[in-house]
């Protein structure tokens, strides 16, 4: 692999693919051979710093870093998780097609479509207001309480999905931050409140917490029998869950081979479900589903997520570039780029390969990114003109959902394409000079000012382009977003699928906790640390 990227670093000197400028000046075909169509999805990368021969390139690193094979082994149910010895199948929740899936012998498929059926059931209940709160009035606010993949995906997905939500209103507590479930409980009425508590292990310290400041809420306001008609619970520890006295109508499981940034498909849907009904729950796993198919079947000239994993491992490997900004331009898919920073970092921020040894190169790029236009207005100053070269992927729908404001949807487009247009083409010191002579600037004042209106261009974007943000067309563009994570990770050859990093954090809090109560010295910590927690104790003392 070491070879490879070192014979693509020669490759893209030679043919000077870096000049994106230039080669859209010589080839007016430049669009259609650098883009591809799924579906209503259009997949524009001809703004990349991209040719024939890097694409080659590209393919034999695909081909050494067996993409393939390990994408069919992860469809296959094999334990492709090695350091948690378990399948990675959050490609069976959306399995729509419904072709058995093994996994230790026995197909999961029945389970998968059972727990749905359940959340179906249960989230018409709560919608319709048959499913009623402890004094017979039906449920108008829904807490999830959750954390990570336990909250990321749901509050993203809601908010994406507004259009559709005529459902009850949807809050979201994630934060051991006292203040994100005291200002939720100001929210909402005790009686017509449902929580949902989401964790897969039920053990998850936030989650637990919240969920107790939550259960006294109710067992205060409406006495202790009324907490089994206001929770549900979400959760692959279903022991755990029955022992906080949820009855097992309300709770909702799932298994372990589902990581808990890959879980929106699953019951940790169900916040999605009561906002926006099965109905269109089930378009959003049937767009996922299709992207599965397009990946798996694909030719990887035509294949997208192949195209974006390879561009991903390119801009981070081989051109050196150590982030990406993920720019949607829907207001909507605000969380969007929060929601990428779990599944990608999460995932690919690695630092061994499968087999233990350091990772050759580079893992996982830091992922950050707001939705267009907010973002021109703050932090596209530095894409445009600071010292990195950050690689921006721009997202756009072609309608939006409010056709009697189209004026505004075509100001957004042109804004859209206006970014990507002024990253690659940029603007030379001569372009710039001539600028300011036909404005009839003065000389000297041309020559001072115009190196600070210069812009390099050659910046690489890539736009993603559908129809409009419909349930299908949000479940594909999640799907494809988790595939182009799985490609990264295949070519860094590291496991995308565990999140050992998290643990030293989780342990040493745990230390901690009894010394910021006062109970134990600090003794045994760093001088920082030591300090650090002495000006608290001062501080809050008084
Ligand atoms: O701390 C990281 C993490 O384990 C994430 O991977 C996960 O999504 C989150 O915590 C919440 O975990 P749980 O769903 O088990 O509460």
């Amino acid at each position: 692999m070491k070879a490879l990227v070192e014979q693509l670093k020669s490759t893209v000197a030679e043919t000077k693919a870096t000049d994106i400028r230039a080669a859209f000046a010589a080839d007016p075909k430049r669009f259609s051979r650098f883009s591809t169509t799924f579906e209503d999805m259009l997949f524009d990368y001809s703004k990349c710093a991209v040719n024939d021969q890097v694409l080659a390139g590209l393919e034999a690193i695909a081909e050494a870093g067996k993409v393939a094979e390990k994408r069919d082994a992860m469809f296959a149910g094999d334990a492709i998780n090695i350091t948690e010895d378990r399948a990675v199948l959050h490609t069976a929740l959306r399995n729509r097609s419904n072709t058995p899936v093994i996994v230790d012998g026995k197909d999961v498929m029945p389970d998968v479509n059972a727990v749905l059926e359940a959340m179906g059931t249960f989230s018409d209940g709560i919608r319709s207001g048959a499913l009623k709160g402890a004094t017979g009035k039906a449920i108008t606010d829904v807490v999830n309480i959750g954390i990570g993949g336990s909250d990321l995906g749901p509050v993203m997905a809601t908010l994406a999905l507004a259009p559709e939500h005529d459902g009850p209103r949807l809050h979201f507590v994630s934060n051991i931050d006292a203040a994100h479930i005291a200002d939720t409980l100001k929210l909402v009425d005790a009686e017509t409140t449902l929580f949902i508590v989401a964790s897969k292990t039920f053990t998850t310290i936030e989650t637990m917490t919240n969920a107790a400041t939550a259960r006294a809420f109710i067992a205060g306001k409406l006495g202790e029998d009324a907490v089994k008609h206001h929770f549900c619970a979400v959760s692959t520890a279903l022991d755990k869950v029955a022992a906080f006295g949820i009855g097992s109508d309300r709770i909702f499981g799932f298994w372990d081979w589902v990581g808990g940034r890959y879980s929106i498909w699953s019951a940790i849907g169900l916040p999605l479900m009561i906002a926006i009904g099965k109905d269109n729950f089930g378009q959003f796993l049937a767009g996922a589903h299709a992207m599965d198919n397009h990946f798996r079947t694909a030719p990887l000239r035509e294949n997208i997520p192949m195209l974006l994993g390879l561009l991903g491992f390119y801009h981070r490997n081989v051109l050196g570039y150590a982030t990406r900004a993920i720019l949607p331009y829907d207001q909507r898919l605000s969380r969007f780029p929060a929601y990428l920073q779990q599944l990608d970092m999460e995932s690919n921020g690695k630092g061994v390969t499968l087999d233990g040894t350091p990772v050759e190169g580079q893992s996982g790029p830091v992922v950050w990114g707001e939705p267009g236009t907010n973002g021109q207005h703050a932090f596209y100053q530095l894409i445009h003109q600071g010292t990195s070269v950050i690689p921006a992927e721009f997202m756009i729908a072609a309608n939006g959902h409010e056709p009697n404001l189209r004026p505004l949807h075509q100001l957004l487009m042109a804004n859209c394409l206006a970014q990507s247009e002024a990253l690659m083409k940029g603007r030379t010191l001569e372009e710039a000079k001539d600028q300011m002579a036909a404005k009839g600037l003065a000389a000297d004042f041309i020559e001072k000012i115009a190196p600070h209106r210069v812009f390099e261009g050659n910046r690489p974007s890539l736009t993603i382009v559908y129809d409009k943000m419909t349930p299908h067309a949000f479940g594909r563009l999640i799907a494809l977003y988790e595939h182009r994570v799985f490609v990264e990770g295949a070519l860094f050859n590291i496991n995308s699928f565990d999140q050992w990093g998290v643990e030293l954090g989780k342990e040493l809090a745990t230390g901690l906790l009894p010394v910021v109560e006062g109970k134990q010295s600090a003794d045994g910590h760093d001088s920082s640390t030591a300090g650090l927690v002495a000006a608290l104790l001062a501080k809050a003392a008084g």
